[in-house]
Formats: C-alpha cells, sequence, structure tokens
C-alpha cells in the first residue's frame, strides 16, 4: 500500500526518507538528487494538511557526530519546498515529542540523523517504538536503505500503519517491471570493478535476459576465465571459476567486449591505445570498452524493448577511459523501450553526461538496487502493508 491509499489529512506522518548525500569537505551537498527525489510525497502530504516528520541517516557516524548532522538537508530542502524546515535536536526523547506534538497541519520537521544512535542499525524494538510514538502514520520512501533492516525502515512499521512512499512506489514499479515482466528483447548491462559483487545479480538474470553485455573491471576476470592474458587488469582471482562455469553454461547469451583500451597508468593524460580482447600487452591496464565494442552494444541496446544497466563500463571519471560508459549511456538515451540504471555509481556516470533525463527510470538506490536485482526481498518493503 502507498500514500494514495491512505487518508492522511491533518494526520502526523512519520516519513523516512534516504537523505544520505554526497558531501565536500566543508560539508556543502555536492548532489541533492535524493531530496530532490523526496518531494512528492513530502509535497503530496502538505497538500492534504498532514504535518510532517522526515527522518534519515547520513553517513555511518559512531554515536553523536556533527561532522554527520542533517542541518545542510534541512537548509536544501526548505530551499527547495519554499517553506522552513525546523531540524530537532535529536531524533527521540522528550524535546523532540514537544517539537513533534507542536507541529503544525502543513509544518515539517526533520529529525536529527537516526544513526547518532547505534539502536538504529541494531533494529531495537524499544527505539523504534519511540520513533513511532512521533507519529499515527508510517511512510517509508527511502529506497536507497529499503535493503537494511533497521529501527526506521523496519521496525518501526510494525507499530504503525505502514505504507510506502511515491519515490519508494515509482522505485518498486520500474525495476520491478524490468526484472519481473521484462519486454523481450531484454538486454542487461553489468560493469563495475568485481565480479563478486555481482554474482547473485548475474544468477538471478541471465535465465531472463536475451543478453547479458558485460564491460568494466568485471569483464577482465572473465577474459582470464577463457584463457586469455590480461596484463595488470584488475583480477577478481577467486571468481574465475564462476566467470568460467557462466560462460559455458551461457555462452548465447553473454557479450563481451571484442577491443578494450589499455594504458600503462591510470591518469588524464595517460598514453592510452586500443587492442583486441586476445592482445593485452603484459603491462597495461585495461580501462575501458573499446570503439568496436561500443558500437556493438550499442545496437543491441538500441535495439531492445527493455534495458537494466548497473555499473560502468570503464573509469569514466577520466577521461581517455569515459567512451564505453558514454556510449552505453547515449544508446539507451535512444532506446525506445523501456530503460532503467541501478544508482550508485551508474546514476553518477549518467548524471555525469547529463543523461538522467532520457533514462525512463534511474534509481536513488545504490546497494538496495543492487539487492532488488539479485531478486532479494528488501526487508525496508517486506514491512509495508499489503493490499
Ligand atoms: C546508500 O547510500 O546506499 C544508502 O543510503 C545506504 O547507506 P548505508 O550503506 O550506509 O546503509
Amino acid at each position: 500500500m502507498s500514500i494514495r491509499d491512505i487518508d492522511a489529512s491533518g494526520k502526523r506522518v512519520f516519513v523516512r526518507c534516504d537523505f544520505n548525500v554526497p558531501q565536500d569537505e566543508s560539508g556543502a551537498i555536492t548532489d541533492d538528487s535524493r531530496i530532490v527525489a523526496a518531494l512528492p510525497t513530502i509535497q503530496a502530504l502538505l497538500d492534504v494538511d498532514a504535518s510532517v516528520i522526515l527522518a534519515s541517516h547520513l553517513g555511518r557516524p559512531e554515536g553523536h557526530d556533527e561532522k554527520w548532522t542533517l542541518k545542510p538537508v534541512a537548509q536544501r530542502l526548505s530551499e527547495l519546498l519554499g517553506q522552513e524546515v525546523q531540524l530537532a535536536p535529536d531524533c527521540v526523547g522528550a524535546e523532540v515529542e514537544e517539537m513533534a506534538t507542536a507541529l503544525t497541519q502543513r509544518g515539517i520537521l526533520l529529525l536529527e540523523n537516526v544513526r547518532f544512535h547505534e539502536e538504529e542499525t541494531t533494529n531495537d524494538p524499544g527505539f523504534a517504538q519511540q520513533l513511532a510514538s512521533l507519529a499515527e502514520i508510517y511512510v517509508n520512501d527511502a529506497f536507497g536503505s529499503a535493503h537494511r533492516a533497521h529501527a526506521s525502515t523496519e521496525g518501526i512499521a510494525h507499530h504503525l500503519p505502514a505504507v510506502a512512499g511515491l519515490l519508494m512506489l515509482k522505485e518498486i514499479e520500474f525495476l520491478g517491471k524490468a526484472l519481473e515482466n521484462p519486454k523481450s528483447p531484454f538486454v542487461a548491462i553489468l560493469g563495475g570493478a568485481k565480479v563478486k559483487d555481482k554474482i547473485r545479480v548475474i544468477e538471478n538474470l541471465l535465465p531472463k535476459v536475451d543478453a547479458l553485455l558485460i564491460g568494466g573491471g568485471m569483464m577482465f576476470t572473465f577474459l582470464k576465465a577463457q584463457g586469455l592474458e590480461i596484463g595488470k587488469s584488475l583480477l577478481d582471482a577467486e571468481n574465475v571459476a564462476f566467470a568460467k562455469k557462466v560462460l559455458d553454461a551461457h555462452l548465447d547469451k553473454i557479450v563481451l567486449p571484442p577491443d578494450v583500451v589499455v594504458t600503462p597508468v591510470l591518469a588524464e593524460d595517460a598514453h592510452a591505445k586500443v587492442v583486441r580482447l586476445d592482445q593485452i600487452p603484459e603491462d597495461y591496464i585495461g580501462a575501458d570498452i573499446g570503439p568496436e565494442a561500443q558500437l556493438q552494444f550499442g545496437e543491441r541496446i538500441r535495439a531492445a524493448s527493455t534495458v537494466v544497466w548497473n555499473g560502468p563500463m570503464g573509469v569514466f571519471e577520466l577521461k581517455p577511459f569515459s567512451g564505453g560508459t558514454r556510449a552505453v549511456a547515449a544508446a539507451m538515451a535512444e532506446c525506445d523501450g523501456l530503460t532503467v540504471v541501478g544508482g550508485g555509481d551508474t546514476a553518477a556516470a549518467v548524471e555525469h553526461f547529463g543523461l538522467t533525463d532520457r533514462m525512463n527510470h534511474v534509481s536513488t538506490g545504490g546497494g538496495a538496487s543492487l539487492e532488488f536485482m539479485e531478486g532479494k526481498v528488501l526487508p525496508g518493503i517486506a514491512a509495508l502493508e499489503t493490499k
């Protein structure tokens, strides 16, 4: 169930968001996408005269640590909403209870970082009860934290009517549609550094996809599994056997790049060159998929009806190795099918190339979207009421 199915008029509503946003040295927010993504739910609740109590974690503090205060989030939220967002000194306790009770209709109170209390991550029932006592309804809009069974993402849901927010709903709808009911041809693209991080995603996706395109650092473990020399490229030695097993069983579906960009060093001014897969020099590092691979991957992506992408194709932050990731993002932007981008690094890459608006959905979850792609039931979602 979601906020669309309940009557929150005039009620005090506890909304768990994922405001775990990147910050620079001075604490300034460098990417506010997660805050912007939470606005529709907050606005919908304000529109029915609810009093909105927002909660989130930020970073992984041990105890109360001002470095991880939600002050910059309160400020950004209030700019975006055009109204005051009060920041509570804590997330539980007498003073916070008073502030929550005194909150007027259409008022917004942001609780301080829930991870200032270790009871948050241990999912302490007493702590969850204290959080719940602040409100009459619980809304979970923190898809990015849905893989965590913490007090404010899971425990609290056992004490209040618990429903999904609009962002949570959108994430479940898009990721669900792409993974559970994909229209064929279904193409998945996986990249990133290690095979280890993607094993369960590969296992879950292979029976469903028509093609699995592999790039990024993890491709070299697959090349090694085929008996090729990979020079100084990344190798996930423990998973060569897994890669071999998967290649043997699904050679018809797995697409490896025919060429790669290699370099002696990972630097902006590196002397990079393109080589065939079986010609990676001994003292070179593979850092991106090559131009022929870009064309092949691009063709498959543009012709697909469903595309899911998780993990950059190369070291896209450095210009000489950004071509593969850019080409995949551009092909997805041109694809007429359903295009879904997993969060974290992949979302950052799409944003880096200015193509976020050209995708059907870019997830706000990093670890959460990965676990969703693994086919896992996320505890933050499982705790919500179903119709
Ligand atoms: C994320 O950024 O992936 C989420 O906010 C979860 O954060 P965590 O890994 O610290 O639990």
